[in-house]
């Protein structure tokens, strides 16, 4: 079935042609809404034209009025409470010796259904990795990655390869934030595990090799799945040293089942917190350019 409009049902509201980010409605010769069939192919399939039909007349073969759609909820909180939700939120590094449910780790992945994204096909997938001894098997190669990095910056024709090939954002990653902790022995494990702290669980945010969009992607669901974890309860930290190691040495991602293929952009750490903070963190405000 293709993108259709039920005509017995169709006022002519025309929001449908409004909100459609791909301009692919219109109206036809006869003055009826139709969807245009030589623009039909950039569909979006995000719903919006669905979603805003007063009366379910409009149809993408993705969606169905029964089961893809919710009515909106009553309440939903405003600025001071929403403030209020995500300043409260801290990374957390320290948890209980406690696992997190399946059950609730299904809730939470719920509000990926509400996310952004850019570009379909979304090629975004997520790996959870609740056992902590699975998480514990990675922790020697990923203290040894962590320790080439000292070699790696150290050296100029190796610094020179990974600013050709990785590019500077990774280069600068890498010696400005891990080299200096590297160094230090900062993540050695014989002062136990500051890598992935003890987590009971971890979540890695992945995709196939340059899918579209797929690095944006994977950080906003990250992004929604922390505040998620933050509303129930858990504490939550974003690790990007995990990811990198996924993606630079082998063993680790057949430990976590990521395909070859895959190119894992971003994990959390996640479990039930182990302290409470008394503050909430007030950091210096943004460089703020406008244009009025
Ligand atoms: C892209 C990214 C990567 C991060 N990687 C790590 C990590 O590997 N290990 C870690 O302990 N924290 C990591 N963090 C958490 C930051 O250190 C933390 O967000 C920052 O210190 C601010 O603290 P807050 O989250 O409590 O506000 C990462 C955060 C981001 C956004």
């Amino acid at each position: 079935m293709k993108n259709n409009i039920d005509h017995n049902k169709c006022k002519k509201c025309k929001l449908c042609i409004e909100v459609c980010p791909v301009n692919i409605i219109g109206v036809d010769k006869n003055g009826l809404v139709n969807f245009i069939p030589e623009r039909e192919e950039i569909c979006l399939e995000c719903g919006q034209c669905m979603a805003v039909c007063s009366t379910n007349a409009v149809k993408i073969p993705k969606y169905s009025y029964k089961t893809d759609f919710e009515q909106f909820p009553t309440k939903t909180i405003n600025f001071q409470e929403f403030k209020d939700f995500v300043s409260t939120r801290r990374s957390i590094r320290n948890f209980k010796n406690k696992s997190v449910e399946k059950e609730t780790i299904e809730q939470l992945l719920e509000v990926l259904q509400y996310a952004p994204y850019g570009a379909e096909p979304n090629k975004v997938e997520i790996s959870i990795i609740n056992n902590r001894k699975k998480i514990e098997e990675i922790l020697p190669a990923t203290e040894k990655f962590l320790d080439d990095i000292v070699n790696w910056i150290e050296s100029p024709i190796v610094s020179k390869i990974i600013k050709f090939k990785k590019g500077m954002e990774t280069f600068n990653t890498l010696k400005n934030h891990l080299y200096p902790m590297s160094k230090l022995e900062n993540y050695k494990l014989k002062y136990g595990d500051r890598i992935t702290r003890g987590a009971p669980a971890l979540m890695v945010f992945h995709a196939e090799k340059g899918s579209e969009e797929h690095t944006h992607n994977a950080l906003i669901y990250a992004t929604y799945v922390m505040f998620a974890m933050h509303s129930i309860g858990l504490g939550a930290t974003i690790n990007g040293i995990v990811p990198a190691a996924i993606n630079k040495v082998n063993g680790i991602r057949k430990v976590f089942n990521i395909p070859d293929n895959h190119e894992a952009v971003i994990s959390i750490m996640f479990g039930y917190p182990k302290y409470k903070y008394n503050k909430v963190i007030k950091r210096e405000s943004k460089k703020i350019n406008w244009i009025e």
